[in-house]
C-alpha cells in the first residue's frame, strides 16, 4: 500500500463462505430419511416455519441492520448468479412444506426488489401441506414499494404482509432508515395492502431506547382500531455490525407499562405455539378485550428469549440453510440442488440438518450474562440480518 493512501478499514468479517456441507449419512440408504410431515430438533422442537430471503439489498439503512458505514457503496452484494432462482427456491421449500413447514415468509433485504417476486409468490402459493391445505405465506417488506405492488402480490396469492415501521414522526423514521424516506409512503403502502386484501397487517417496530421509544404511544394510538397490529420488538444484537448495546434495549414489560398507563391492556392467549410475540388486547370499559380495539404484540428476544420452542428454519439469498438467525454457518443446500441432487436426497438433508440442530442462542445469552447481555460466541462471526433475513 502507498504510504500515504487511506487504509480501507474492514468492518465485516464476511460470513457468506462459510458454508457446511449436508451430513453424509443423509445420502446412504440405510440413514437415508424421507418427508414423513414432521420433524424435531435435537430439543424437540418442530420445523415449522420457513423464511426465504430473495435479496440480500436494501433501500434502506436502518442503523440497526444495514448502517451505512458499512452497507456503503464499496460493499460488495451477492451477484445474480449466485442467487437461487426461483424454481431453486421452490424446489427446496417443496420438500420443507413435506417436512411439515406450514409458514412460509419472503424477506430479504428488501424483498419488494427482487424483480418479479409475483411469480415466486404465485409458484409457493400453489404447495400444498400433506394434509393438503394451503401454506400461509407472508411476506415481510419496509413498505416503500408496497403501495405499487400490493395488488399484483395478492393477485399473485400472497396471502397477508408485515411492515416495519419504526415510528410516526417524519425526523424519527428519517433518521432510522437513514435514507430520507418519508413516513407517509409507508402508511400508504399500509393502506393499499388492507385494500388488496393482504390482511391481517401486522407492523413491526423495533424499540431503541433514546431512538424512537417516544414514538410508542403515538403509534400505539395510531394503530389502534384500524385492524393492524402493532408489534414493539426488542433491538438485538444480531449480526455483527450494528454496534448493539444493551443499554439500548428497553425491555417489552416497560413498553407494555407505557402503553397501559394510557390505555388499559389485557394479555391474550396464544395462538399457536412457538410464536414470536406475546399479545396484548385493548381492554374495552367493561375491563375485557375489544376486539374492535384490535391488539398489539412485544417480541421480547433479549428479555425473554423464546428460544425453547423456535420452529424457525432461514434460507439465505443463495441457498445456504441457517439453523438460528445468530448463526456463523449455514448448510449449503445450493450446491445440491445444482449438482442435481434428487428430491428424496435434498428432503434427506434437510432432515438430518433439523435433527441435528440444538441452536439456542437467545436463552444462552440470557443464561450466561443476564444482566450486560453480553454475547455468547464472537460477534465478529455473525452473518448478517440483511442476509439470512429476519
Ligand atoms: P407472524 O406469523 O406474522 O406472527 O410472524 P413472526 O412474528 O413469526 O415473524 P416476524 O418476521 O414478523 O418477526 C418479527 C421480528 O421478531 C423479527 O423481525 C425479528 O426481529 C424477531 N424474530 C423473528 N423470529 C425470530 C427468531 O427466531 N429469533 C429471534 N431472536 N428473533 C426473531
Ligand atoms: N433487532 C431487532 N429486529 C431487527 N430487525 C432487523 N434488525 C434488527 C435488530 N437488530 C428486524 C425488524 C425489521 C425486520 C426487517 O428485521 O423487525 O422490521
Ligand atoms: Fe432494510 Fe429491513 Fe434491514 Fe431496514 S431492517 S435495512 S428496511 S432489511
Ligand atoms: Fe430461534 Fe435462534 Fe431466535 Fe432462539 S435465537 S428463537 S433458536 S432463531
Amino acid at each position: 500500500m502507498a504510504e500515504n493512501s487511506t487504509p480501507r478499514i474492514v468492518q465485516l468479517v464476511d460470513q457468506r463462505t462459510r458454508r457446511l456441507p449436508a451430513p453424509p449419512a443423509a445420502f446412504s440408504a440405510g440413514t437415508r430419511l424421507l418427508p414423513k410431515g414432521h420433524l424435531q430438533d435435537t430439543l424437540h422442537r418442530p420445523l415449522h416455519d420457513l423464511r426465504i430471503s430473495v435479496t440480500d439489498r436494501c433501500n434502506f439503512r436502518c442503523s440497526y441492520c444495514m448502517p451505512k458505514e458499512v452497507f456503503d457503496k464499496d460493499y460488495v452484494y451477492l451477484p445474480q448468479s449466485d442467487l437461487l432462482s426461483f424454481e431453486e427456491i421452490t424446489r427446496i421449500a417443496t420438500q420443507f412444506v413435506a417436512h411439515g413447514v406450514e409458514k412460509i415468509r419472503l424477506t430479504g433485504g428488501e424483498p419488494l426488489l427482487r424483480k418479479n417476486l409475483e411469480v415466486l409468490v404465485a409458484q409457493l402459493a400453489a404447495l400444498r401441506t400433506p394434509q393438503g391445505k394451503p401454506l400461509d405465506l407472508t411476506l415481510t417488506t419496509n413498505g416503500a414499494l408496497l403501495a405499487r405492488k400490493a395488488a399484483s402480490l395478492r393477485a399473485a396469492g400472497l396471502q397477508r404482509v408485515t411492515v416495519s415501521l419504526d415510528g410516526l414522526d417524519d425526523a424519527v423514521f428519517k433518521r432510522m432508515n437513514d435514507v430520507d424516506f418519508p413516513v407517509s409512503d409507508v402508511l400508504e403502502g399500509i393502506t393499499a395492502a388492507q385494500a388488496a386484501g393482504l390482511g391481517p397487517i401486522k407492523v413491526n417496530m423495533v424499540v431503541k431506547r433514546g431512538t424512537n421509544d417516544h414514538e410508542i404511544l403515538p403509534m400505539a394510538r395510531h394503530f389502534r382500531g384500524s385492524g393492524v397490529v402493532l408489534r414493539f420488538i426488542e433491538y438485538m444484537d444480531v449480526g455483527a455490525t450494528n454496534g448493539w448495546r444493551m443499554d439500548d434495549v428497553l425491555p417489552s414489560s416497560a413498553v407494555v407499562a407505557r402503553i397501559q398507563s394510557a390505555m388499559p391492556l389485557v394479555a391474550l392467549q396464544a395462538v399457536q405455539a412457538g410464536e414470536t410475540a406475546q399479545r396484548w388486547g385493548y381492554a374495552g370499559t367493561d375491563g375485557q378485550h375489544d376486539p374492535r380495539l384490535g391488539e398489539i404484540g412485544v417480541i421480547s428476544s433479549v428479555t425473554q428469549a423464546f428460544c425453547g420452542d423456535c420452529s424457525r428454519a432461514r434460507l439465505s439469498t443463495e441457498g445456504q440453510l441457517y439453523l438460528c438467525l445468530f448463526a456463523s454457518q449455514g448448510y449449503d443446500l445450493r450446491s445440491l440442488v445444482r449438482a442435481k441432487t434428487d428430491d428424496a436426497d435434498l428432503a434427506s438433508a434437510i432432515a438430518h440438518i433439523w435433527q441435528g440442530r440444538s441452536d439456542r442462542y437467545s436463552a444462552l445469552r440470557a443464561t450466561l450474562a443476564p444482566e450486560t447481555g453480553a454475547a455468547t460466541s464472537s460477534a465478529a462471526k455473525r452473518v448478517e440480518m440483511s442476509y439470512i433475513g429476519g
